[in-house]
């Protein structure tokens, strides 16, 4: 088993060396079996202890939506997103802020942010996906 994680972070670091995959991103996953693997099994809003952020906060992209479709975070926490692809490349553009990551199938992009303005931004796909592309979004809000 540790051989396994072994190998996956060794491809995972040779594939970000060719530049294959989303610079945010040096994790493998399967994603056929996405569903099943952790976090990906439990997605949405998640407190943390012990880490350097408050929040971990999962996301699930497939064509053409998010799961979950909305989240809401407390003001002034740190959050790391976590997120993947189940078929195609997709986008993950928090309108409004600096998050902006690309999900390619396979891999977990992440971004680690502290969220220090309330309201509610527009999660939104940048990367054409097909038919559904425009009216592929999510909803993160931040709360007092
Ligand atoms: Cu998903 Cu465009």
């Amino acid at each position: 088993m540790g051989s396994l994680v072994l190998f996956l972070i060794v491809v995972g670091f040779s594939a970000f060396h060719f530049g294959s995959h989303p610079p945010s991103a040096i994790v493998y996953v399967d994603p056929e079996r996405v569903d099943e693997i952790a976090p990906f099994n439990n997605p949405g809003v998640h407190k943390v202890e012990g880490k350097d952020w408050d929040y971990e906060v999962v996301f699930v992209a497939l064509a053409f939506y998010y799961n979950p479709p909305e989240i809401e975070v407390p003001l002034g926490s740190k959050v790391k997103f976590i997120a993947t692809t189940k078929d195609v490349v997709h986008g993950f553009q928090v309108a409004g802020t600096n998050i902006n990551m690309i999900l390619e199938p396979g891999y977990v992009s992440e971004y680690v942010t502290t969220v220090d303005k309330s309201g509610e931004y527009l999660i939104l796909c940048n990367e054409y996906c097909g038919l559904g592309h425009a009216t592929m979004t999510s909803m993160l809000k931040v709360v007092e």
